[in-house]
């Protein structure tokens, strides 16, 4: 019994490489492996993204089909020999066979993410999704960690008890009025607190989830200034972007990032949603 497993599962991933004929041996081993982690490496314009978007398309198609040993209940040595023989030219009716015998839990579109960093990247994926698998990739989650953020923010940021869903987004020219305003009532010159550098220093604490009394104690203690201006200018930021029900681009990743801490509900929500994470650089 083990050799027909071992036969089965091999005539089965050779059956599935054969979707996949574009793909050089690199590729296909990296489409064709759909459990567990992989991380993909190679130069730019060497075919990472038509990785994913044909990983995607196997994952559809036949699950994990083509990474595991698992059987069909009722596998028999006449599918097996199906499998060894597929035909180049199938009929319609052996492709479903085809297709019945070597799919293992095919995902579904919602519960695949593929997330990349840029709007032009995101787009892109969305575009060659859609020719890859048609109408279906709509389902998919294609966008960037910011726009998959405000979507988990959108659904339930009222659970962290500040905002509301239907919150405001401050871009950059947003963000750099409120510093302004600040600076000014603050009585604080300009000159030596330029926005953009305000900011800055803002985004990067938020980077390091560094919230303003962290940020202002660790001021204190330096005994910097400059230092324990920015932390005034950073907790008063904090309080009116609040008031205003806004999120800037930083808090769009922090805030997301505390929800999925705080809430087990929606953390289990994702883990159980997204079977499959894709990311491309
Ligand atoms: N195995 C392949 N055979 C032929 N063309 C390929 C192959 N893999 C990728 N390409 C093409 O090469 C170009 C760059 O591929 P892409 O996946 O966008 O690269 P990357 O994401 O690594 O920058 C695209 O036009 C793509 O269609
Ligand atoms: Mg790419």
């Amino acid at each position: 019994m083990g050799h027909f497993e071992e036969r089965f599962a091999a005539a089965r991933r050779a059956v599935i490489a054969r979707d996949f004929k574009r793909m050089n041996p690199p590729q296909l081993e990296a489409v064709l492996t759909t459990e567990g982690p992989l991380l993909l490496l190679a130069g730019a314009g060497s075919g990472k993204t038509t990785v994913l978007i044909n990983r995607v398309a196997n994952l559809l198609r036949y699950g994990r089909g083509s990474d595991s040993q698992e059987l069909p209940m009722d596998a028999t040595e006449e599918d097996l020999a199906f499998l060894e023989r597929y035909p180049a030219d199938p009929t319609a009716e052996e492709r479903a066979r085809m297709e019945e015998l070597c799919a293992i839990g095919r995902a579904m579109p919602w519960e695949i993410i593929a997330i990349t960093f840029t709007n032009k990247a995101a787009n892109e994926l969305k575009d060659r999704l859609q020719r890859m698998i048609g109408e279906s990739a709509a389902d998919i989650w294609a966008c960037t960690f910011h726009s998959a953020c405000v979507r988990i923010l959108r659904r339930d940021i009222d659970k962290l008890g500040v905002y509301t869903r239907d919150f405001t987004i401050y871009d950059t020219d947003d963000s750099k009025r409120v510093i302004k305003d600040i600076t000014k009532s603050l009585e604080l010159d300009e000159k030596a607190f330029p926005q953009r550098e305000v900011l800055s220093v803002i985004s990067n604490a938020k980077g390091r989830i560094q919230l303003p009394e962290s940020y202002a104690a660790q001021a204190a203690k330096t005994g910097d200034w400059k230092q324990q201006r920015i932390a005034k200018i950073y907790a008063e930021y904090d309080r009116r972007l609040r008031e205003a029900n806004a999120l800037d681009f930083d808090d769009i990743l922090f805030k997301a990032v505390e929800l999925l801490g705080q809430s087990q509900e929606v953390r289990e929500y994702y883990q159980r949603k997204f079977r499959y994470v894709l990311i491309d650089e």
